[in-house]
């Protein structure tokens, strides 16, 4: 067997890059006040910033886009969606949204109230913000492992087990509606939840007549890390897997602009017909017809192929092996990264990679700079600026738990020479590691403050 892992596609359409210098991105990055969101997309080389939405389509979902039947009710497409969707998830009820958000919204919406209670591995911002919305408490209950970003455990996505029995003890059955598992763990590092932690989760939940939702995001590369790596688990087909790991759910929430392939699009599932029926409701309120939803017709052919061509196993092996070759890559070389390689990013640590700069001095957000003007990488910060805290009357600033850069991987848009080239650029700036220095805002937002938020640094920048 050839070593070499390719990308198991060839090139049909190709996207520009626009090369850039240095002394361009700097005046980029100035005048996007030194916060990498802030910046054009077409002023940026390599984008990975997320692998939400950015997947590159396939000649098959291009044809389907064109095969998209936009019929009100009732449409082909439809149809076709609803069967790819079930074909994998196996709930009685498809209920089709725009994005992943939106599912999130209508369900709970529909089933939590003041003073619940909603238990989740990690949940994702988004997920978090409509569980509060409802007046709900949103309860991250994630592996213990996890906070070792060192340990190279299979599966540090798992939920801890014995927490949600205490939680569930403490709380009382009755004010958990739901209880979620989200695969893979996108905020917990991008770790995969093993098996035999969905089994064990579901049948606490049973147990305890609580509903067992997935948030499904990245169930194929979940699936694959578990052929991969769960014992027992090496001969079963991806498809195989994936079916299993839905059979112990009630119902599921999903966002297709990650593992359905496509650029758009989501998916609420049940099996109870009665909560459906209210869902739809909701569903027609804001979001569309229930054969729709809130999308094109084309829309739900691109995701109906993209389900169908997300569990193929040469896809998945590429996937995966691309994110790892770079998270090993980069490791080899001393830069302090979140063990193991998740499986759509690399989170860098920043505070570890910059340990001379004090988390109030947002080492994240200056490791995004540097990466941007080194070569034109984007990446995200998920640290101080992200979750720290300012208190606008007294001034006084928090800082988060840990100082992260994620580096997340669009499917099907980048090659080997890309990712060799994003080695490059990290290496170059870990190099020079020494001579970089802190930010400060000058500039911030209330709530969500890192999406607009500008800042100064307190370094000349190189
Ligand atoms: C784990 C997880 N859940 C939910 C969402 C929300 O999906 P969307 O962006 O389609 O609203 C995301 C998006 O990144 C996610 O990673």
């Amino acid at each position: 067997m050839p070593r070499t892992i390719i990308e198991p596609f060839k090139i049909k359409v190709v996207e520009p890059i626009k090369m850039t210098s240095r002394e361009e991105r700097r005046q980029c990055l100035e005048a996007a006040g030194f916060n990498v969101f802030l910046l054009r997309a077409e002023d940026v080389l390599i984008d990975l910033l997320t692998d939400s939405g950015t997947a590159a389509m396939s000649a098959e979902q291009w044809a389907g886009i064109m095969r998209g039947d936009e019929a009100y009710a009732g449409g082909r497409s439809w149809y076709r969606f609803e069967a790819a969707v079930r074909d994998l998830f196996g709930f009685k009820h498809v209920i089709p949204t725009h994005q992943g958000r939106a599912a999130e919204r209508i369900l709970f919406s529909t089933i939590c109230k003041p003073g619940d209670v909603v238990p989740n591995n990690t949940h994702f911002d988004t997920t978090r913000a409509n569980v509060e919305a409802t007046g709900a408490r949103a309860v991250d209950l994630p592996s213990p492992h996890v906070r070792n970003t060192q340990l190279t455990h299979p599966f540090k996505g798992d939920m801890d087990v014995p927490a949600l029995e205490q939680l569930i003890a403490e709380v009382g059955a009755s004010r958990i509606p739901v209880c979620m598992l989200t695969l893979t763990n996108n905020s917990g590092g991008g770790q995969p939840v093993a098996l035999a932690n969905v089994k064990a989760v579901s049948a606490v939940c049973q147990r305890n007549g609580i509903p067992f939702y997935l948030d499904a995001c990245r169930f194929a590369e979940n699936a694959y890390l578990i052929k991969l790596r769960e014992p027992g688990y090496a001969d079963r087909t991806v498809k195989e897997i994936v079916r299993e790991l839905f059979s112990y759910a009630d119902g599921c929430t999903f966002s297709a602009k990650k593992d359905g392939l496509a650029n758009i699009g989501g998916v609420l599932s049940t099996n109870d017909d009665r909560l459906a029926e209210r869902e739809r409701d909701l569903l027609i309120l804001t979001e569309g017809f229930p054969t729709y939803g809130g999308l094109a017709g084309r829309d739900l052919e691109a995701i109906a192929v993209g389900l169908e061509e997300v569990v193929h196993e040469d896809y998945l092996e590429y996937r995966l092996a691309s994110v790892r070759y770079l998270g090993e890559h980069v490791s080899s070389h001393g830069v302090p990264i979140v063990q193991p390689p998740g499986g759509h990013a690399i989170y860098l640590d920043a505070a570890a990679f910059l340990p001379h700069v004090p988390p109030l001095q947002l080492p994240g957000a200056a490791l995004c700079a540097e990466l941007y003007v080194e070569g034109g990488l984007r990446g995200v910060e998920i640290g101080t600026v992200m979750f720290g805290r300012h208190d606008p009357t007294t001034g006084e600033e928090t800082a988060a738990n840990s100082e992260l850069v994620r580096l997340a991987v669009p499917r099907r848009v980048y090659t080997q020479s890309h990712i060799d080239y994003v080695v490059e650029i990290i290496l170059d700036v870990f190099r020079r590691r020494e001579a970089i220095g802190g930010f400060r805002f000058t500039k911030q937002a209330a709530v969500l403050r890192h999406f607009t938020a500008r800042f100064e640094p307190l370094y000349p920048l190189a």
